[in-house]
């Protein structure tokens, strides 16, 4: 079987009464950068899709090809179940949510309308080898099997992760096959995590404030909690600006083979 699997799943969504948004470990930080995640890639992995059709045919590896067109079948199964579950999200009723996502929305069009191929590629590198270092540690952290993380987010994110590994290397050797600049790659780099995460702050943020009115303090994120934040994510988007920054060398867990195995199956039993 080829190591990208392109599953079609089928996840349980909250009703408007099931949902409450302290649903990853119970934990604020962490439940909202989550659900910012998830607000985020239902406009990025769209523009993902549409920038590596535009480059397709300038693919001259063939292997390499089926990569991305995997990649990008992977990604468009990710936003449409991204979109199911922000039904919830939006439904429990943030003020002012809906209008930042609306700026994210435009600012994908923006790049689609007015940047170039290159830079296009180098925004999804950024993204995605930030993202797999970030899906590496989660998926043996156990924390989507916390016992106060909501199964229903808690599988949709683990198998979101588990396809992010799984097709960590496509962005980067398309990126090195077709332009291979490592001071564009890194700049573009910088310039994609700092988009993303003023993103998952300003939506974090808000729905954290509106909660904390709401359901009390323990919504709140604390300054402590985003320095920590902050500190842990320096080192992983440091490491994706180096010159020598390669997906290729990630040694993956062995808990990552049985996972994807779950997931297939757990198809299978759908289908
Ligand atoms: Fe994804
Ligand atoms: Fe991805």
């Amino acid at each position: 079987m080829h190591p990208i699997t392109v599953r079609q799943m089928k996840f349980d969504v909250p009703s408007v009464d099931e949902f409450h948004p302290l649903c990853i470990a119970g934990s604020s930080a962490l439940s909202y950068t989550h659900l910012a995640t998830g607000l985020y890639v239902t406009y990025l992995e769209p523009f993902f899709v549409k920038s590596l059709r535009r480059v397709m045919d300038q693919i001259r590896d063939e292997a390499l090809r089926e990569d991305a067109d995997r990649f990008s079948r992977q990604e468009a199964q990710h936003y449409r179940r991204h979109m199911d579950f922000n039904k919830a999200v939006f439904a429990h009723g943030y003020p002012g949510l809906e209008q930042r996502v609306e700026v994210l929305k435009r600012d994908f069009e923006g790049f689609l309308a007015h940047k170039t191929d290159r830079f296009h590629i180098g925004y999804i590198e950024g993204f995605e080898s930030y993202t797999t270092q970030f899906a590496l540690r989660v998926l043996v952290s156990g924390l989507y099997d916390h016992r106060h993380t909501a199964r229903p987010v808690g599988d949709l994110f683990k198998w979101h992760m588990l396809e992010e590994v799984e097709h960590r290397n496509v962005a980067f050797d398309v990126y090195e096959h077709l332009y291979g600049d490592y001071l564009y790659r890194a700049l573009v780099c910088w310039v994609a995590q700092h988009h993303m995460f003023r993103f998952i702050a300003d939506c974090a943020q808000l729905m954290s404030s509106v909660d904390t009115a709401r359901h009390g303090e323990r919504c709140r994120i604390t300054m402590r909690q985003k320095v920590l934040m902050a500190a842990d994510r320096l080192g992983m988007r440091a490491r994706t600006m180096l010159p020598g920054y390669t997906p290729h060398k990630y040694a993956v867990p062995p808990n990552i083979a049985s996972l994807s195995a779950y997931f297939t199956q757990r198809v299978q039993s759908i289908h």
